[in-house]
């Protein structure tokens, strides 16, 4: 299965969903991958791809190391073996590792190709697509980066057979929220499939892939309507934040930004509470978290405008509109919010 992302500068590119088939590269390449990935799937993907030059860069696992240490060593990597402007970066990995690589790659002699191989169920539905590039600083989370579209995306679910149950659970919680904001037929069909099961994974990532291609398409630098893919991270982050990245997997925080959001729907009346607990009742059938316990309301709400969003002192809220369409609104007041966040805090 192929889903073609059209772009305004002739940058369209395919995302291949499918077992990995040959990549065929007339160049010299470096694979950017770290230890964990490296052990289970590094050997398949050299079985697959042909190349002028191949080398491998291997930097550290973990949200911690997604920072311009690594960024330096890839680039230090691609000095060494003397990578020129048509070589091409590969992300073999999770979000971590597509993100700094492809950021590394928009950097390099001020720009070279990257081809993504995600191999978490988050990175294939969501972060290879639509070229968000960038590392995190003692400042904040994808602070640092650039809009850097890949040449490819090659998707083969078999990744999937090695990942750990609650990274995939953390993925299903980035399907739930595109079905929940655009996709209300897509909606219904995961409350009807069980997407542990392999042809329905296949199809949960397809749906996913298709979505946002066509959000990446209409607003490839957020402009509008790509805001709508942050649905539960305005919460998510905060929660990431106040326990220090370090309690939930980013897709679990996000888990709860959407039930959070919810609440807020619903006292707003875009939404009905049977719709709020049907959303609440797929993420907790992956055992995705769906509470957390609001220590200090108001300094909840102040940690809103750290938000990249956040702009002229208002917060920009996504909101699932019932259930397959959105809103994103920055006129809420902050009594509305509070009484929302008062009742995570009992
Ligand atoms: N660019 C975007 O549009 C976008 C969108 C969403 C998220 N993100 C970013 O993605 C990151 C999160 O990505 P993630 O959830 O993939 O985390 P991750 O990259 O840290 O991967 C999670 C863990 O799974 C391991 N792993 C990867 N593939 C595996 C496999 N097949 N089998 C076993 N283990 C495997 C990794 O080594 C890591 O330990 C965050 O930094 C987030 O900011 C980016």
């Amino acid at each position: 299965m192929t889903v073609t992302i059209q772009l305004p500068h002739n940058n369209d590119y395919n995302i291949y969903i499918n077992k990995l088939d040959d990549i065929l590269l007339d160049t010299k390449v470096v694979i950017v991958t770290n230890p964990t990935v490296s052990k289970l799937h590094l050997d398949y993907l050299k079985e697959n791809i042909t190349s002028k030059q191949l080398s491998i860069c291997t930097v550290p696992d973990g949200e911690q190391y997604k920072n311009m240490e690594s960024i330096d060593l890839i680039l230090s990597h691609c000095f060494e073996h003397r990578l020129d402007r048509k070589s091409v970066l590969l992300a073999l990995g999770g979000g971590v590792i597509g993100d700094m690589t492809g950021f590394a790659a928009s950097l390099y002699q001020r720009g070279i190709d990257f081809i993504q191989v995600p191999t978490t169920l988050l990175s294939q539905v969501d972060a290879s697509v639509g070229g968000k590039t960038g590392v995190n600083n003692k400042y904040g989370k994808n602070l640092i980066g650039s809009f850097w579209q890949p040449n490819a995306v090659y998707i083969d679910p078999m990744f999937l057979s090695t990942l750990p149950k609650r990274e995939f659970s953390a993925g299903v919680a980035e399907i739930v929220k595109m079905a929940a904001t655009f996709n209300k037929d897509f909606f219904e069909w995961i409350e009807k499939n069980d997407l542990r099961n392999s042809n329905n994974i296949e199809t949960a990532i397809l749906k996913s892939v298709e979505t946002k291609a066509w959000v990446v398409s209409q607003d490839e630098r957020e402009r509008g309507l790509r805001a709508a893919l942050n649905y539960g991270h305005t919460f998510g982050h905060v929660i990431e934040n106040e326990t220090n990245y370090n309690t939930y997997l980013h897709g679990e925080a996000v888990g709860i930004g959407m039930v959070m959001a919810n609440e807020l729907s619903v006292e707003l009346g875009l939404m009905s509470t049977d719709e709020a607990k049907r959303i609440k009742n797929v993420l907790e059938s992956y055992d995705i978290p769906t509470t957390y316990k609001i220590q200090d309301v108001e300094e909840f709400y102040d940690h809103f405008f750290f938000d990249k969003k956040s702009l002229d002192n208002k917060i920009k809220f996504i909101l699932a509109k019932n259930i397959g369409d959105c809103k994103i609104t920055n006129e809420i007041d902050k009594q509305t919010v509070i009484s929302v966040l008062k009742g995570f805090s009992i």
